[in-house]
């Protein structure tokens, strides 16, 4: 019986939520008002669609549903061209590190995200080996904080909900992992992921003690 390690992709594996946040900000201006970097912290974990959304509310801002489907193209587009030139170096400090550690102990890992460009970033930033399971937006129906995706995952990794550990930034995304039963850690501040059991500034505050206690 082996642990089941699921990361989330943006904010954890990668710091994509910048570009995300150029994206819809784009939009945003386009359609005539301001989005702000605080406004963009509640976007974390949340489907696109749901995005926009919360962006035309803040907007104050009513759309058909051929609009509606028309501005998620045109974001996707956006951010798609924001992300076409990320490579390696982009990835987070010492996520490597963690996940060359987990495969040298033969731990099962699998990817958890609310986004449907996880399988191209994970490309880009040539990691796609490390991960025994992909699980993204174009597979789960219910987003985060429901914990469809991380069940998911442990089903394919072949792990109970309960021997799983989850890597989250997104307050969504640790509520997602408490409600599978799962280990949540919080990756960034302890005051927004008050849920989570663990939060870490980043991984290089994580030590190999730490994750050695957590391998079964
Ligand atoms: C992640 C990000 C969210 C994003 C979502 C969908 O969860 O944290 O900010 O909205 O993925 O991403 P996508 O690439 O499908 O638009
Ligand atoms: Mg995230």
């Amino acid at each position: 019986k082996k642990t089941g390690f699921i990361f989330d992709l943006d904010g954890v594996i990668v710091d994509t939520a910048k570009y995300h946040y150029l994206a819809w900000r784009k939009l945003a201006n386009a359609l005539g008002f301001e989005f702000t970097q605080e406004q963009n912290e509640q976007f974390k974990g949340v489907s696109r669609k749901r995005c926009l959304e919360i962006l035309l509310d803040i907007g104050g801002i009513h759309a058909s549903q051929e609009q509606f489907n028309n501005w998620l193209i045109e974001k996707n587009e956006d951010y798609l061209s924001l992300i076409e030139k990320m490579d390696e170096s982009e990835i987070l400090p010492d996520v490597q590190k963690v996940l060359t550690l987990l495969k040298k102990h033969n731990m099962p890992i699998a990817l958890g995200s609310a986004s449907k460009n996880a399988r191209p970033i994970l490309e880009k930033v040539k990691l796609m080996d490390y991960f025994d399971v992909i699980v993204d937006g174009t597979h789960v129906t219910k987003a985060k904080p429901d914990p469809e995706v991380f069940l998911i995952a442990a089903e394919q990794l072949g792990v109970r909900p309960e021997d799983c550990v989850v890597f989250e930034d997104a307050v969504a995304g640790i509520e997602a992992a408490n409600n599978a039963g799962m280990l949540s850690i919080g990756i960034g501040e302890a005051k927004v992921l008050s849920k989570a059991k663990f939060v870490f500034a980043n991984f290089t505050e994580i030590d190999v003690k730490f994750i050695n206690r957590l391998m079964k």
